[in-house]
């Protein structure tokens, strides 16, 4: 669903993506990580088009993103790591309106309080405005959004960075649900613990190349932070 082949980026010297390839599936959410200027950002940029690859190929639901730049951005909702809402709106206001601005087809409102439902806001806050919202709060506005345009596909940056435990945690099950309805995730994150916690699949990128690529399952987060510091540094001794 989410696919980068051989994926070369270049920034005047630097190589920001090497050869990447990533291919996720319907319903898997893939936590990317990876040190700073690793070219997780690039990533997800690549897959927006708002960067275009030097080499390599990048399609969405099978929708290359170079040749059919508009297509491909409607089978994506992109979370950055500041959803960016109107605090004088409540949520519901908020919802509706970027519903409608993306050019999806109306939803009842009825429809649309079910969608912040089903993103984990507390149906005490959908009627309030925004700007008393907390982050995790606005977060799952922004899954609700996701969650009424139907695309089959999300990229999230740094979607957990300044959340509190329980707050991220909420969202990690909003994205496991959000999974379960078929949508493949992309997720870029620092946030060791969570990406071990939510994704099906964990990828380490180091200096635009993937150096680890594994099932989430097959290791426990106690082994995920000495990893990660093996592939980034190397080991030692
Ligand atoms: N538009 C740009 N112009 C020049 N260099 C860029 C541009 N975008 C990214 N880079 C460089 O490409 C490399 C990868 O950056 P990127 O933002 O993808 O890293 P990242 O993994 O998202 O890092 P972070 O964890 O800090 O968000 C960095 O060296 C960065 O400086
Ligand atoms: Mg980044």
């Amino acid at each position: 669903m989410i696919r980068l082949d051989d994926v070369h980026k270049q920034f005047g010297p630097v190589a920001a993506l090497s050869g990447l390839s990533l291919d996720i599936p319907a319903g898997t959410i893939y936590s990317l990580l990876g040190p700073n200027g690793a070219g997780k950002t690039t990533t997800i940029n690549a897959l927006l088009g708002f960067v275009e690859p030097d080499r390599g190929r990048v399609t969405i639901n099978s929708i290359d993103v170079k040749t059919q730049r508009m297509a491909a951005r409607r089978q994506v909702t992109y979370i950055p790591e500041q959803v960016q809402l109107y605090p004088r709106l409540t949520g519901l206001e908020n919802l509706r309106y970027f519903h409608e601005l993306s050019g999806a087809a109306a939803l009842e409102l009825g429809e649309l309080r079910r969608c912040l439902f089903d993103a984990g806001l507390q149906e005490g806050a959908i009627d309030r405005p925004v700007g008393d919202y907390s982050k995790g709060m606005r977060q799952k506005v922004g899954i609700a959004i996701a969650l009424a345009r139907r695309a089959p596909a999300m990229l999230l940056d740094e979607p957990t960075s300044g959340l509190d435990p329980h707050a991220a945690r909420e969202f990690g099950e909003s994205l496991r649900w959000l999974a379960g309805q078929g949508v493949a995730i992309l997720m870029a994150t620092h946030d060791l613990f969570r990406a071990r916690e939510v994704a099906h699949r964990i990828g380490i990128l180091n200096a635009g190349c993937l150096v680890e690529d594994l099932l989430a399952a097959d290791i426990d987060i106690a082994a995920l932070e000495p990893l990660y510091i093996e592939r980034i540094h190397g080991n030692p001794g």
